[in-house]
């Protein structure tokens, strides 16, 4: 019997889905990945530099356990391929905020509407799953094309914190930018 809820399937997307991180199998593609170093620049501001696996896999391990991660494998769909990662961090749970960060370490599926079915389906899962208020991330002013795919997953831009990162001996700036609960149901219907 079909249950009230519908058949919904909250981590399937278009083009991905999402899937619990698995230490043992993911943790040499995250490592493989952070020795492309201009994909780390374009991810955060920690001093780009190539890792081991071990490591990776150890704080994987350390997350699971915990048991309330919401950190995902991105695998297409096409062929199961684990392609990068997406993941909320709460920020208050009193105020239900959260931020959240994405990755395709595998540059071969950038710009071909990959992250933004990702973004998507952790926006679902932020809203529909957590029943949180608003979700805020933070972009480098020159990932242009991440700054792109949020706006088309109905993220807002809201601010600019001014050269606040530095790169080769120039500043730029960092995109503050959120989504509202209301906003993500009027564009999800
Ligand atoms: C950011 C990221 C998740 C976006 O996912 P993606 O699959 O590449 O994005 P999409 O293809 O869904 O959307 C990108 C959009 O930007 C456009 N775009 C592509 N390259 C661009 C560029 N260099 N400058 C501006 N726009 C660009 C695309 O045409 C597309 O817009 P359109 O659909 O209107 O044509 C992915 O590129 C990535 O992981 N990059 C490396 C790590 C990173 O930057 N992480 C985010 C840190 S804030």
């Amino acid at each position: 019997m079909r249950s009230q809820l519908g058949d919904l399937n909250l981590y399937r997307g278009e083009l991905v889905r999402l899937a619990a991180m698995d230490p043992e199998q993911d943790a040499d593609a995250f490592a493989r990945w952070s020795h492309d170093s201009e994909y780390r620049r374009l991810l955060d501001s920690d001093p780009a530099r190539p890792e081991r696996a071990a490591p990776i896999k150890a704080d994987m391990e350390k997350r699971a356990e915990r048991g309330d991660d919401n950190g995902f494998g991105v695998h297409t769909l096409a062929d199961d391929t684990l392609i990068g990662f997406v993941g909320l961090w709460i920020a208050s749970w009193t105020s239900a905020e959260a931020f959240v960060g994405i990755g395709l370490g595998d540059r071969a599926y950038w710009g071909r509407g990959y992250g933004t079915d990702a973004m998507r389906l952790a926006l679902r899962f932020a809203f529909n799953e957590l029943n949180l208020r608003r979700v805020s991330l933070e972009a480098f002013s020159y990932n242009t094309r991440a700054i792109r795919s949020y706006e088309k997953a109905g993220f807002r831009r809201e601010g600019t914190q001014r050269e606040w990162a530095r790169r080769d001996g120039r500043r730029w700036d960092v995109v503050s930018m959120g989504i509202l609960r209301e906003e993500w149901e009027r564009a999800s219907v």
